[in-house]
């Protein structure tokens, strides 16, 4: 019987499995009720065109997008956050047998880290199975941020602190302008939206204040300060979403905001003061 609720079938895609609020109800969107009303409103595009109610999809194929983000909708699909501790590689398998990421999650389904930190870098890492969305946060274009908390040798001094915010010259290029805070002498709360390689360490270096421990405090909007290192736990849909908002590309990308608001507006947090 066909309720209120239950619009009838209609367009394209009604071979495939499953009502689309049905599919973006089980991925943390909302309600089955509120993910009507967004596919109403004509914010759910799938594979690139504008959704109507009763449009059916298949999970594993299709791509589906709210509000120009990508939502995480197929089963089998694994989001993990891990607390990477020091002397741990970034990778699926090490040459030198030194212990992996991998190693500290779940086998299977068998993901892969978005992204790497050094060796020695310690913090949140994000491993998933999610390849459209490991792509859109490693891509340089989409710009996520990463903030990291950096220990460094000696007490940089305001000129040392401005060449790091408005960018150090590399030796494979400047890098982009950072928000960089000083939280102690030594410590650093360093912020960019560039992925390259040791960045911190070599910004760091340039500048006459080498990194002594560096640690991962927030990649886009995911954060946790409880999660103890070597631990890992899944993403909440919510946070997934938020992530995917995120790697959306729009120009306020990537901010904190409260976990599980996933609907909150997103704020920036102007840099404190230097003073330690
Ligand atoms: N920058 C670094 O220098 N190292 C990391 O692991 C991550 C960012």
């Amino acid at each position: 019987m066909i309720g209120a609720d239950e619009p009838p079938e209609r367009g394209d895609g009604d071979e495939a499995p499953e009502r689309l609020q049905k599919v973006l109800a089980r991925s943390g969107v909302g309600s089955r009720r509120a993910c009507e009303e967004l596919i109403a409103a004509g914010r759910v595009k799938v594979n690139g065109e504008i959704a109507g109610l009763g449009r059916r999809v298949d999970p594993a194929r299709d791509e589906i997008e709210l509000d120009g983000a990508l939502i995480a909708v197929a089963q089998g699909l694994a989001h993990y956050l891990l607390n990477k501790p020091a002397g741990v590689v970034t990778t699926a398998s090490d040459p030198e047998r030194r212990p992996t990421v991998v190693e500290l999650v779940p086998p299977t389904p068998r993901v892969f880290p978005v992204g790497r930190l050094d060796v020695d870098t310690e913090g949140l890492l994000i491993l998933t199975n999610d390849g459209p969305l490991a792509h859109r946060l490693t891509h340089p274009s989409f710009g996520i941020e990463k903030e990291y908390l950096a220990e460094v040798s000696g007490s940089p001094r305001p000129a040392a602190l401005r060449s790091l915010r408005h960018g150090v010259a590399l030796d494979d290029g400047p890098t982009a302008p950072a928000r960089v805070s000083l939280l102690a002498p030594s410590l650093l709360r360093i912020t960019i939206h560039e992925g390259r390689n040791r960045q911190v360490r070599r910004m760091c270096e340039a500048v006459g204040h080498p990194v002594v421990r560096l640690v991962r405090t927030r990649i886009g909007p995911i954060t946790d300060r409880r999660l103890p290192p070597g631990q890992w736990r899944s993403l909440t849909p919510g946070e997934v979403r938020s992530l995917a908002e995120a790697a959306a590309g729009d120009a306020d990308a990537g901010a904190p905001r409260a976990r599980g608001s996933v609907l909150a507006r997103r704020s920036r947090v102007p840099d404190p003061p230097d003073t330690p």
